[in-house]
């Protein structure tokens, strides 16, 4: 079972690569000509330059519009999944495929080719304590099979061996579109459970992100939603109404949500000096209290909203508001429950520094480390009457002390490596750390660099910021090279 969602995740990836012009959609314009020098490949596809700018070389004219956009033409589907400007979809084989309004000959249809293997989910998993304590990580096949097209541009064997033992390790599955949720949601609880075959049980990590108005201070991640009624209703009827439908069924399985990094820690410092977080200020509150009141009576499934990272909302008064808001936000969601809180999710701050204390080189912060900001918020919230405070520290690009000078860059940033592998209750000490796990992939990027681009944002043009970079979440070959190079403890 496992395989054939590698093979469909290489199948997709595959596809992508030979798209028309792949590079339009990471914010590249296409070469000239499909003749152009082939400077750099990726999994995207081959990149040349043109006028000092990198620039897709072109393939030759696929023979349908879903394979412009790097999925196949349905051969033999006519039912509608999902419709949106690009045409109508539909899904064969577990894959996303585009309808050509071609006739579809009855004869070739026949029996949809999974449906008689899928496992069926066993009797009602109810959670207790840590979720990440006693099971299998899940390991995320789209991630394995982006790291195969990473070592199969590389030459040096040290590193290959390194990247190989990457598809060892767990990370989350992001569900950032609709589109993307549709694709990767199901099939993985899919997977998972099918994994489940002795007592042990089998975790998979999601990453809940499209609010409307994602994103609100920084440009890089914006998402496809807006800050207005009509995509907040998308958001509830099309996005957690459908994540609700299928965590309803995969019941028998431990299922941990990562809630929209980023969102609250921007009500908590961005609220004045942003007009678009004002503007998504009630979308983000009402879309966290629909989620929770859906997901947090949902015995198999556990919560953490994320709450920045140690120079963010590290600052004593950052954390006095923090209290406030994320104890007015669970409370919204009642009667559903949240587990606790993420951290450093797709940032760079190291776990322990003890060369950083509070004073002016860290502008007063009395936590300039993630540890520091954890033990200081677990004191808080507890304070300020949240009932269940535990954490999950992302370490996925943690554990080298980048190139950074402020530790407010963000983007990309060069002297990364990978940190402490994915495990549960890593620290004793520590007993409301659940976990230490790898949220961000390591070798997505963070932003484009290319200035042009609509969600060019300036942190990724900075000086410490790796460049040239594709669009957020697309592969970044150097940057992965660089975390697995620099990964402590060694890989
Ligand atoms: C991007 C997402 C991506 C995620 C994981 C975010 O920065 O906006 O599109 O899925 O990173 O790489």
């Amino acid at each position: 079972m496992k395989t054939s969602f590698v093979l469909a995740a290489v199948a997709a990836l595959a596809a992508k690569a030979s798209a028309a012009c792949f590079s339009e959609r990471l914010g590249y314009p296409c070469c000239s000509s499909s003749d152009a020098k082939v400077e750099y490949v990726d999994s995207d596809g081959n990149w040349g330059v043109e006028n000092g700018n990198w620039c897709g070389i072109p393939d030759p004219e696929p023979t349908c519009w879903a394979e412009r956009l790097g999925y196949p033409c349905c051969t033999t589907t006519t039912t509608v999944e999902y419709t949106d400007s690009d045409g109508k979809w539909g899904v064969e084989n577990g894959n996303w495929c585009g309808i050509t309004g071609k006739p579809v000959p009855t004869k070739t249809q026949g029996p949809t080719p999974t449906s008689g293997s899928d496992p069926t989910p066993g009797s009602q998993l109810t959670l207790s304590g840590n979720p990440f304590s006693g099971v299998e990580f899940f390991l995320n096949p789209y991630y394995v099979a982006e790291v195969d097209a990473a070592i199969a541009q590389m030459s040096n064997s040290s590193l290959k061996a390194k990247a190989e033992k990457m598809k060892t390790y767990s990370n989350a599955i992001w569900l950032d579109t609709i589109k993307n949720m549709q694709q990767w949601l199901e099939t993985n609880l899919k997977g998972a459970l099918a994994q489940q075959t002795g007592s042990k049980k089998v975790l998979t990590v999601f990453v809940v992100y499209d609010l409307p108005g994602r994103d609100c201070h920084a440009l890089a991640s914006n998402g496809e939603l807006l800050a207005n009624d009509s995509d907040a209703q998308r958001y509830k009827t099309e996005y957690i109404d459908v994540i609700e439908e299928k965590l309803k069924y995969y019941k028998s399985q431990p299922v941990v949500l990562i809630i929209e990094p980023d969102s609250l820690a921007n009500l908590v410092t961005n609220l004045e000096n942003t007009p678009a977080c004002r503007d998504s200020e009630q979308y983000y509150l009402d879309g966290h209290a629909y989620l929770i009141k859906k997901f947090g009576v949902l015995p198999h499934v556990a919560m953490y909203l994320d709450i920045g990272h140690a120079f963010w909302l590290g600052w004593d008064d950052n954390r006095e508001k923090a209290a406030k808001v994320y104890s007015k936000v669970i409370s919204s969601g009642s009667p559903g429950k949240v587990r606790g809180f993420t951290d450093n999710v797709a940032n760079y701050t190291p776990w322990e520094d003890p060369t950083l204390s509070r004073g002016p080189d860290t502008e007063w912060n009395p936590c300039p480390d993630e540890k520091r900001y954890l033990e200081a918020m677990h004191k808080d919230f507890k304070a300020a009457g949240i009932s269940s405070v535990y954490f999950v520290s992302d370490t996925s690009r943690n554990g080298h002390k980048t190139d950074r000078k402020h530790p407010g860059e963000w983007c990309n940033q060069t002297g990364v490596g990978i940190g402490a592998r994915p495990q549960a209750n890593p620290i004793s000490s520590m007993d409301y750390l659940d976990a230490f796990y790898w949220i961000k992939p390591l070798g997505e990027s963070d932003g484009t660099s290319d200035t042009s681009a609509a969600r060019y944002d300036g942190y990724c043009g900075h000086e410490t910021a790796m460049k040239p970079a594709p669009e957020a979440g697309q592969w970044f070959q150097k940057h992965f090279e660089q975390g697995l190079e620099n990964a402590n403890p060694p890989l």
